[in-house]
Protein backbone atom coordinates (compact mmCIF):
# COMPACT_ATOMS: atom_id res chain seq x y z
CA UNK A 1 0.00 0.00 0.00
CA UNK A 2 0.70 3.47 -0.88
CA UNK A 3 2.72 5.44 2.33
CA UNK A 4 2.49 8.86 1.27
CA UNK A 5 5.08 11.11 2.94
CA UNK A 6 6.26 14.51 2.05
CA UNK A 7 9.86 14.68 2.02
CA UNK A 8 11.05 17.52 4.32
CA UNK A 9 14.44 17.85 3.09
CA UNK A 10 17.46 18.87 6.11
CA UNK A 11 20.73 18.93 4.69
CA UNK A 12 23.23 16.25 6.39
CA UNK A 13 25.37 17.97 9.53
CA UNK A 14 28.20 19.14 7.67
CA UNK A 15 32.16 18.12 9.46
CA UNK A 16 35.03 16.86 8.56
CA UNK A 17 35.73 13.10 7.59
CA UNK A 18 38.76 11.11 8.05
CA UNK A 19 39.89 10.09 4.51
CA UNK A 20 39.66 6.57 3.86
CA UNK A 21 42.90 4.27 3.32
CA UNK A 22 42.15 1.26 1.24
CA UNK A 23 44.72 -1.18 0.03
CA UNK A 24 46.20 -1.55 -2.94
CA UNK A 25 45.99 1.12 -5.98
CA UNK A 26 42.00 1.03 -6.55
CA UNK A 27 39.45 0.96 -4.23
CA UNK A 28 37.55 -1.98 -3.81
CA UNK A 29 34.70 -1.78 -1.16
CA UNK A 30 31.93 0.60 -1.39
CA UNK A 31 32.80 2.95 0.96
CA UNK A 32 36.30 2.95 0.00
CA UNK A 33 35.42 4.52 -3.26
CA UNK A 34 34.98 7.94 -1.39
CA UNK A 35 36.26 10.14 -4.49
CA UNK A 36 33.51 8.53 -6.57
CA UNK A 37 30.75 9.29 -3.99
CA UNK A 38 31.80 13.56 -4.08
CA UNK A 39 31.99 14.01 -7.83
CA UNK A 40 31.88 17.82 -7.42
CA UNK A 41 35.38 17.43 -5.47
CA UNK A 42 36.87 14.35 -8.00
CA UNK A 43 35.21 14.80 -11.28
CA UNK A 44 38.36 13.01 -13.18
CA UNK A 45 38.13 9.99 -10.77
CA UNK A 46 34.22 10.58 -12.22
CA UNK A 47 35.01 10.58 -15.63
CA UNK A 48 37.40 7.66 -15.41
CA UNK A 49 35.36 5.35 -13.82
CA UNK A 50 32.22 6.54 -16.52
CA UNK A 51 34.42 5.88 -19.36
CA UNK A 52 34.85 2.33 -18.36
CA UNK A 53 31.61 1.15 -18.66
CA UNK A 54 30.94 1.87 -15.24
CA UNK A 55 28.66 3.52 -12.80
CA UNK A 56 30.46 5.88 -9.92
CA UNK A 57 29.11 4.91 -6.48
CA UNK A 58 26.88 6.17 -4.85
CA UNK A 59 24.98 7.75 -8.37
CA UNK A 60 23.12 6.04 -11.13
CA UNK A 61 22.89 6.85 -15.30
CA UNK A 62 19.61 7.23 -16.23
CA UNK A 63 18.77 4.95 -19.21
CA UNK A 64 17.54 5.48 -22.89
CA UNK A 65 16.81 9.10 -21.85
CA UNK A 66 16.62 10.54 -25.23
CA UNK A 67 14.34 7.74 -26.51
CA UNK A 68 12.17 8.49 -23.36
CA UNK A 69 11.55 11.93 -24.34
CA UNK A 70 10.88 11.46 -27.79
CA UNK A 71 8.15 8.87 -26.96
CA UNK A 72 6.79 10.91 -24.04
CA UNK A 73 7.03 14.22 -25.81
CA UNK A 74 6.97 16.49 -22.81
CA UNK A 75 6.27 19.74 -22.91
CA UNK A 76 6.28 23.71 -21.67
CA UNK A 77 2.73 23.44 -19.47
CA UNK A 78 2.40 19.66 -19.37
CA UNK A 79 2.15 17.54 -15.52
CA UNK A 80 4.96 14.87 -16.08
CA UNK A 81 4.76 11.81 -13.13
CA UNK A 82 7.83 10.00 -12.33
CA UNK A 83 6.88 6.60 -10.59
CA UNK A 84 10.68 5.78 -9.99
CA UNK A 85 12.46 8.96 -9.65
CA UNK A 86 15.90 7.24 -7.83
CA UNK A 87 18.97 9.67 -7.92
CA UNK A 88 16.78 11.96 -10.45
CA UNK A 89 18.43 12.09 -13.76
CA UNK A 90 15.42 11.14 -15.80
CA UNK A 91 13.30 13.35 -13.24
CA UNK A 92 15.41 16.54 -14.44
CA UNK A 93 15.52 15.57 -17.95
CA UNK A 94 11.21 15.63 -17.49
CA UNK A 95 11.47 18.80 -15.48
CA UNK A 96 13.61 20.74 -17.83
CA UNK A 97 11.07 20.06 -20.88
CA UNK A 98 7.60 20.76 -18.60
CA UNK A 99 9.09 24.21 -17.48
CA UNK A 100 7.60 27.45 -17.59
CA UNK A 101 4.38 26.47 -16.54
CA UNK A 102 4.64 22.41 -16.12
CA UNK A 103 5.21 20.66 -13.09
CA UNK A 104 6.35 16.72 -11.96
CA UNK A 105 5.06 14.85 -9.41
CA UNK A 106 7.59 12.21 -7.92
CA UNK A 107 7.84 9.02 -6.39
CA UNK A 108 9.85 6.38 -4.92
CA UNK A 109 9.54 3.72 -2.27
CA UNK A 110 12.94 4.14 -0.63
CA UNK A 111 13.19 5.89 2.90
CA UNK A 112 17.31 6.57 2.26
CA UNK A 113 18.13 7.48 -0.78
CA UNK A 114 14.97 9.66 -2.07
CA UNK A 115 15.73 12.41 1.18
CA UNK A 116 19.30 12.74 -0.93
CA UNK A 117 17.89 13.02 -4.29
CA UNK A 118 15.85 15.57 -3.15
CA UNK A 119 18.36 17.87 -1.59
CA UNK A 120 19.92 17.32 -4.58
CA UNK A 121 16.87 18.58 -7.16
CA UNK A 122 16.46 21.35 -4.89
CA UNK A 123 20.12 22.81 -4.92
CA UNK A 124 19.48 22.32 -8.62
CA UNK A 125 16.96 25.15 -8.27
CA UNK A 126 13.51 23.18 -8.26
CA UNK A 127 11.39 24.04 -5.84
CA UNK A 128 7.94 23.06 -4.74
CA UNK A 129 6.11 24.94 -7.10
CA UNK A 130 7.91 22.93 -10.11
CA UNK A 131 8.64 19.49 -7.66
CA UNK A 132 6.80 17.44 -5.41
CA UNK A 133 8.29 13.85 -3.89
CA UNK A 134 6.73 11.69 -1.90
CA UNK A 135 8.59 8.43 -0.48
CA UNK A 136 5.47 6.31 -1.78
CA UNK A 137 4.93 3.19 -3.51
CA UNK A 138 3.40 3.82 -7.05
CA UNK A 139 0.99 1.82 -6.76
CA UNK A 140 -0.61 4.80 -4.30
CA UNK A 141 -0.29 6.97 -7.47
CA UNK A 142 -4.30 7.96 -7.61
CA UNK A 143 -3.99 8.93 -3.95
CA UNK A 144 -0.96 10.94 -5.03
CA UNK A 145 -2.58 12.73 -7.41
CA UNK A 146 -5.26 13.36 -5.74
CA UNK A 147 -3.58 15.08 -3.30
CA UNK A 148 -2.47 17.58 -5.72
CA UNK A 149 -5.75 17.88 -7.40
CA UNK A 150 -4.49 16.72 -10.58
CA UNK A 151 -7.00 14.33 -12.75
CA UNK A 152 -4.33 13.02 -14.75
CA UNK A 153 -0.87 13.23 -15.97
CA UNK A 154 0.72 14.42 -20.06
CA UNK A 155 3.49 12.33 -19.65
CA UNK A 156 4.19 9.27 -17.03
CA UNK A 157 7.33 7.31 -16.68
CA UNK A 158 8.24 4.23 -14.46
CA UNK A 159 12.07 2.82 -14.75
CA UNK A 160 11.71 -0.72 -13.00
CA UNK A 161 13.66 -2.11 -10.50
CA UNK A 162 16.40 -0.77 -8.68
CA UNK A 163 19.04 1.97 -8.73
CA UNK A 164 22.97 1.79 -8.77
CA UNK A 165 23.00 3.17 -4.99
CA UNK A 166 21.24 0.68 -3.81
CA UNK A 167 22.89 -2.23 -6.04
CA UNK A 168 26.21 -0.88 -4.80
CA UNK A 169 25.84 -0.27 -0.87
CA UNK A 170 26.47 -3.56 0.51
CA UNK A 171 24.83 -2.18 3.69
CA UNK A 172 21.63 -2.61 1.07
CA UNK A 173 22.24 -6.34 0.87
CA UNK A 174 21.67 -6.30 -2.72
CA UNK A 175 25.57 -6.74 -3.84
CA UNK A 176 26.54 -10.09 -5.50
CA UNK A 177 29.79 -8.77 -5.05
CA UNK A 178 30.24 -7.25 -1.47
CA UNK A 179 29.33 -8.95 1.87
CA UNK A 180 26.24 -7.33 3.11
CA UNK A 181 23.28 -8.23 5.45
CA UNK A 182 21.06 -10.76 3.36
CA UNK A 183 17.61 -7.81 3.33
CA UNK A 184 16.87 -6.34 -0.36
CA UNK A 185 14.02 -4.52 0.66
CA UNK A 186 13.87 -0.93 -1.20
CA UNK A 187 12.18 -0.03 2.07
CA UNK A 188 14.09 -1.63 4.69
CA UNK A 189 11.09 -0.75 6.96
CA UNK A 190 8.21 -2.52 4.97
CA UNK A 191 7.54 -6.24 4.23
CA UNK A 192 10.71 -9.08 5.04
CA UNK A 193 14.27 -9.06 4.28
CA UNK A 194 15.38 -11.94 1.95
CA UNK A 195 16.83 -13.85 5.50
CA UNK A 196 13.54 -14.28 6.61
CA UNK A 197 11.47 -15.17 3.41
CA UNK A 198 14.33 -18.13 2.62
CA UNK A 199 14.42 -19.56 6.49
CA UNK A 200 10.17 -19.90 6.24
CA UNK A 201 9.41 -20.63 2.31
CA UNK A 202 8.54 -23.86 1.31
CA UNK A 203 11.15 -25.91 -1.47
CA UNK A 204 8.29 -25.79 -3.67
CA UNK A 205 7.40 -22.21 -3.62
CA UNK A 206 10.85 -21.27 -3.86
CA UNK A 207 11.37 -23.37 -6.79
CA UNK A 208 7.89 -21.60 -8.39
CA UNK A 209 9.60 -17.94 -7.55
CA UNK A 210 12.80 -18.68 -9.09
CA UNK A 211 11.28 -20.10 -12.40
CA UNK A 212 8.38 -16.84 -12.63
CA UNK A 213 11.11 -13.97 -11.21
CA UNK A 214 14.55 -15.15 -13.29
CA UNK A 215 13.73 -18.11 -15.97
CA UNK A 216 16.05 -19.77 -13.67
CA UNK A 217 17.32 -23.26 -15.17
CA UNK A 218 17.72 -25.08 -11.78
CA UNK A 219 15.39 -23.68 -10.03
CA UNK A 220 13.82 -27.43 -8.62
CA UNK A 221 17.53 -28.24 -7.56
CA UNK A 222 18.41 -24.55 -5.88
CA UNK A 223 14.42 -24.67 -4.32
CA UNK A 224 15.09 -27.88 -2.29
CA UNK A 225 18.88 -26.70 -1.23
CA UNK A 226 17.98 -23.09 -0.05
CA UNK A 227 14.14 -23.11 1.09
CA UNK A 228 14.25 -23.66 5.33
CA UNK A 229 18.09 -22.20 4.86
CA UNK A 230 19.21 -19.74 7.72
CA UNK A 231 21.49 -17.31 5.93
CA UNK A 232 22.53 -14.04 7.45
CA UNK A 233 24.61 -12.62 5.12
CA UNK A 234 25.16 -12.11 1.05
CA UNK A 235 27.69 -14.36 1.10
CA UNK A 236 26.43 -17.38 3.43
CA UNK A 237 23.60 -17.42 0.59
CA UNK A 238 26.45 -17.56 -2.22
CA UNK A 239 27.59 -19.75 -0.61
CA UNK A 240 24.91 -22.31 -0.25
CA UNK A 241 24.12 -21.51 -4.02
CA UNK A 242 27.78 -22.90 -5.04
CA UNK A 243 27.23 -26.01 -2.43
CA UNK A 244 24.32 -26.83 -4.48
CA UNK A 245 25.63 -26.43 -7.96
CA UNK A 246 29.01 -27.49 -7.38
CA UNK A 247 29.73 -28.40 -11.03
CA UNK A 248 28.67 -24.96 -12.76
CA UNK A 249 31.40 -23.16 -14.53
CA UNK A 250 32.99 -20.17 -13.47
CA UNK A 251 30.58 -18.17 -15.59
CA UNK A 252 27.34 -19.79 -15.62
CA UNK A 253 27.84 -20.16 -11.51
CA UNK A 254 28.12 -16.15 -11.72
CA UNK A 255 24.79 -16.04 -13.88
CA UNK A 256 22.68 -18.13 -11.33
CA UNK A 257 24.12 -16.57 -8.67
CA UNK A 258 22.55 -13.30 -10.42
CA UNK A 259 19.32 -15.01 -11.28
CA UNK A 260 18.87 -15.74 -8.03
CA UNK A 261 19.32 -12.86 -5.94
CA UNK A 262 16.75 -10.73 -8.93
CA UNK A 263 14.45 -13.42 -7.94
CA UNK A 264 14.31 -12.92 -4.43
CA UNK A 265 14.92 -9.36 -4.76
CA UNK A 266 11.22 -8.93 -6.85
CA UNK A 267 9.91 -11.31 -4.41
CA UNK A 268 10.83 -9.40 -1.13
CA UNK A 269 9.95 -6.42 -3.16
CA UNK A 270 6.66 -7.63 -4.47
CA UNK A 271 7.90 -6.15 -7.57
CA UNK A 272 5.54 -8.08 -10.16
CA UNK A 273 2.02 -7.40 -8.22
CA UNK A 274 3.53 -3.41 -7.80
CA UNK A 275 4.08 -3.72 -11.38
CA UNK A 276 0.65 -5.16 -12.07
CA UNK A 277 -1.20 -2.84 -10.00
CA UNK A 278 0.63 0.59 -11.67
CA UNK A 279 -0.38 -1.12 -14.82
CA UNK A 280 -3.88 -1.46 -13.85
CA UNK A 281 -4.61 1.74 -12.77
CA UNK A 282 -2.72 3.33 -15.67
CA UNK A 283 -5.16 4.58 -18.20
CA UNK A 284 -7.05 6.39 -14.96
CA UNK A 285 -3.51 8.42 -14.16
CA UNK A 286 -3.03 9.95 -17.76
CA UNK A 287 -5.11 12.46 -19.23
CA UNK A 288 -6.63 11.99 -22.50
CA UNK A 289 -4.12 11.85 -25.24
CA UNK A 290 -1.17 11.12 -22.23
CA UNK A 291 1.99 9.22 -22.71
CA UNK A 292 2.92 6.39 -20.00
CA UNK A 293 6.62 4.95 -20.82
CA UNK A 294 8.37 2.20 -19.08
CA UNK A 295 11.23 0.93 -18.69
CA UNK A 296 11.59 -2.93 -17.52
CA UNK A 297 14.66 -5.44 -16.75
CA UNK A 298 13.54 -8.59 -17.47
CA UNK A 299 11.44 -10.71 -19.24
CA UNK A 300 9.02 -11.04 -17.27
CA UNK A 301 8.36 -7.27 -16.55
CA UNK A 302 8.09 -6.94 -20.24
CA UNK A 303 5.88 -9.80 -20.46
CA UNK A 304 3.50 -7.55 -18.49
CA UNK A 305 3.13 -4.47 -19.85
CA UNK A 306 3.30 -5.82 -23.85
CA UNK A 307 0.21 -7.70 -22.58
CA UNK A 308 -1.22 -4.82 -20.94
CA UNK A 309 -0.83 -2.24 -23.26
CA UNK A 310 -1.46 -4.79 -26.39
CA UNK A 311 -4.55 -5.50 -24.11
CA UNK A 312 -5.39 -1.33 -23.48
CA UNK A 313 -5.21 -1.07 -27.22
CA UNK A 314 -8.18 -3.26 -27.99
CA UNK A 315 -10.54 -2.39 -25.75
CA UNK A 316 -9.48 1.45 -26.81
CA UNK A 317 -7.96 2.93 -23.37
CA UNK A 318 -4.89 3.31 -26.08
CA UNK A 319 -4.64 4.45 -29.28
CA UNK A 320 -1.72 3.73 -29.80
CA UNK A 321 1.47 1.59 -28.41
CA UNK A 322 4.92 1.09 -29.61
CA UNK A 323 7.02 -2.13 -30.04
CA UNK A 324 9.87 -2.82 -28.06
CA UNK A 325 12.96 0.23 -27.69
CA UNK A 326 15.93 -1.07 -26.56
CA UNK A 327 19.55 1.07 -25.73
CA UNK A 328 21.80 1.25 -28.57
CA UNK A 329 25.19 -0.84 -29.06
CA UNK A 330 26.59 2.81 -27.85
CA UNK A 331 24.79 2.68 -25.03
CA UNK A 332 25.14 -0.75 -24.04
CA UNK A 333 28.93 -0.26 -24.03
CA UNK A 334 28.99 2.64 -22.49
CA UNK A 335 26.63 1.65 -19.49
CA UNK A 336 27.05 -1.81 -18.84
CA UNK A 337 23.79 -1.81 -16.41
CA UNK A 338 21.70 -0.83 -19.77
CA UNK A 339 21.97 -3.91 -21.41
CA UNK A 340 18.77 -5.77 -20.49
CA UNK A 341 16.69 -2.73 -20.41
CA UNK A 342 13.49 -2.53 -22.72
CA UNK A 343 10.91 0.53 -22.85
CA UNK A 344 7.35 0.30 -24.75
CA UNK A 345 4.86 3.45 -24.35
CA UNK A 346 1.63 3.60 -24.95
CA UNK A 347 -0.81 6.74 -25.10
CA UNK A 348 -4.29 6.92 -23.77
CA UNK A 349 -7.27 7.66 -25.95
CA UNK A 350 -9.35 10.67 -25.75
CA UNK A 351 -12.29 7.14 -24.54
CA UNK A 352 -13.06 7.04 -20.93
CA UNK A 353 -13.19 3.83 -19.54
CA UNK A 354 -15.26 1.96 -16.58
C1 LIG B 1 16.04 2.14 -11.82
S1 LIG B 1 15.79 3.18 -10.47
C2 LIG B 1 15.24 4.69 -11.19
C3 LIG B 1 16.35 5.57 -11.66
C4 LIG B 1 15.89 6.91 -12.18
N1 LIG B 1 15.03 6.81 -13.32
C5 LIG B 1 17.07 7.82 -12.48
O1 LIG B 1 17.22 8.28 -13.63
O2 LIG B 1 17.85 8.11 -11.56
C6 LIG B 1 14.31 2.55 -9.80
C7 LIG B 1 13.80 3.28 -8.58
O3 LIG B 1 12.43 2.91 -8.42
C8 LIG B 1 12.15 2.70 -7.07
N2 LIG B 1 11.03 1.76 -7.05
C9 LIG B 1 11.02 0.49 -7.49
N3 LIG B 1 9.79 -0.05 -7.34
C10 LIG B 1 9.00 0.92 -6.83
C11 LIG B 1 7.61 1.00 -6.46
N4 LIG B 1 6.79 -0.05 -6.58
N5 LIG B 1 7.14 2.16 -6.00
C12 LIG B 1 7.96 3.24 -5.85
N6 LIG B 1 9.28 3.23 -6.16
C13 LIG B 1 9.79 2.08 -6.65
C14 LIG B 1 13.44 2.17 -6.48
O4 LIG B 1 13.50 2.46 -5.09
C15 LIG B 1 14.50 2.93 -7.28
O5 LIG B 1 14.88 4.10 -6.64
Amino acid sequence: MAEDISINPTPPAGGHRRRIRYRGKHPRRFEEKYKEQNPDQYPETVAKVLSSGKTPAGSHRSILVAEILDALKPAPGMVAVDCTVGHGGHTVQLLDKVIPGGRLVGLDADPLELPKTEIRLRKMGFGPEVLSLHRCHFAGLQRILAIHDIAGADVLLADLGVSSMQLDDPARGFSMKQAGPLDMRMNPNHGQPVSSLLASIQPHALSALLAENADEPSAQLLGQALAGGHFESTTELIAAIKRACPNLPAEAMQQTIRRVFQALRIAVNDELSALDSLLRILPECLNPGGRAAILTFHSGEDRRVKRSFEDGLRKGFYSAISEVIRPSPEERRSNLRSAPAKLRWAQRSGQTHS
